[in-house]
């Protein structure tokens, strides 16, 4: 009984670490970082752009000055810089906004 009520919690705890798996590392990072602002299939804020086509629209160098330096192509923009991401994360990130299409 006992042994049959720890299989059953290992088995939860490897359907939970498949669930983390299932969410990429970009998505992940947009989640923490721009999800407050901007919505993506439906969910997230409204003070950006819905970005659900984000990946169509533009291409990646200027998904990539977009993160970076946000006023270069509109200077009045309220969204933060992330000219300080490490490489990594903003490669993680560029990849999951190309995909929205
Ligand atoms: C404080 C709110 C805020 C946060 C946080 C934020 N943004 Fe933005 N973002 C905006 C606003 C407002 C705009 C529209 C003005 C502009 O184009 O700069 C925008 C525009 C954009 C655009 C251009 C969209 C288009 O259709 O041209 C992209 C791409 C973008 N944000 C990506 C991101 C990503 C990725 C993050 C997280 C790393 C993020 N933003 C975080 C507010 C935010």
């Amino acid at each position: 009984m006992k042994y049959a009520l720890s299989l059953s919690v290992l088995g939860l705890s490897v359907m939970l670490s498949n669930a983390a798996f299932a969410e990429s590392a970009g998505e992940k990072l947009f989640n923490q970082k721009c999800a407050m602002c901007h919505k993506v299939k439906g969910k997230g804020g409204a003070i950006g752009p819905d970005l659900s086509k984000v990946g169509g629209k533009l291409a990646e160098a200027q998904l990539r000055e977009k993160l970076a330096n946000p006023k270069k192509s509109n200077p009045g923009s309220s969204m933060p810089a992330f000219a300080t991401l490490p490489k990594g994360d903003m490669d993680a990130l560029v990849g999951f906004l190309k995909g929205l299409k």
